[in-house]
């Protein structure tokens, strides 16, 4: 559910990162991993061909209430991107992506836990956080994982990239659970 903004999303910091706003002269760094195909395996968009799709994906990131560059000083290159999407009233689902020269070093795994700490911390009156993911994307499978959400069930969906319907592993984390286990 697309939630524009009128406000820029806010800064969080983590161990190693700066969430930050997007700019447009984010495009070069952006271009740079969006254009190698294994980084677009599992998602629903294509690797990117020229920079004017970076520059769409900036439009359309500058659009989004909630959606973070990342990176690993103030203001240092774009390294990736999370966002925390509304869902309807209560639920939000987070996507992100990593350049893949930093894959592997639990980065993301600190990003995604940095913006469900918000999310659920932040006046949004949230209750689940749920995201769908490829079953093959074992990696991601471990990011959520290790940010505590659990297996709740799957779902098949129409991706514009595929023909076939994509059949899709739901995980999730509710506030109940989350309450548990950070206090
Ligand atoms: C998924 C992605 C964000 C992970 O980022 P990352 O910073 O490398 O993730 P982390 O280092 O925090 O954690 C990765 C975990 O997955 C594990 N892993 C890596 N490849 C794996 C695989 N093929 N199968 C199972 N686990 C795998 C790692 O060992 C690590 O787990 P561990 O800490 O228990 O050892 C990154 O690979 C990426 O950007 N992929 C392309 C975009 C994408 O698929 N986004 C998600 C769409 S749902």
């Amino acid at each position: 559910m697309n939630e524009s903004s009128s406000e820029s999303a806010p800064l969080i910091r983590s161990e190693r990162l700066w969430l930050t706003t997007f700019s447009m002269s984010d495009a070069g760094p952006v271009f740079e991993y969006a254009s190698v195909p294994e980084v677009s395996r599992y998602t629903t968009w294509f690797p990117h061909t020229s920079i004017r799709d970076a520059e769409e994906f900036l439009r359309y990131a500058l659009s989004e209430r909630y959606c973070w560059a990342i990176r690993l000083y103030a203001d240092g290159p774009v390294v990736g991107a999370v966002e925390c999407t509304s869902e309807g009233q209560g639920e939000r689902s987070v996507h992100y992506v990593l350049s893949p020269q930093h894959w592997g070093r639990g980065l993301m795994t600190e990003a995604v836990d940095a913006v469900i700490e918000w999310a659920f911390t932040a006046d949004l009156g949230l209750e689940w956080i749920k995201t769908t993911v490829i079953p093959e994307n074992g990696a991601s499978i471990r990011v959520l994982e290790k940010c505590g959400m659990e297996l709740l069930g799957e779902v098949s969906e129409e991706w514009g990239k595929f023909s076939d319907p994509v059949q899709l592993a739901v995980y999730g984390l509710s506030r109940a659970t989350w309450d548990r286990h950070s206090s």
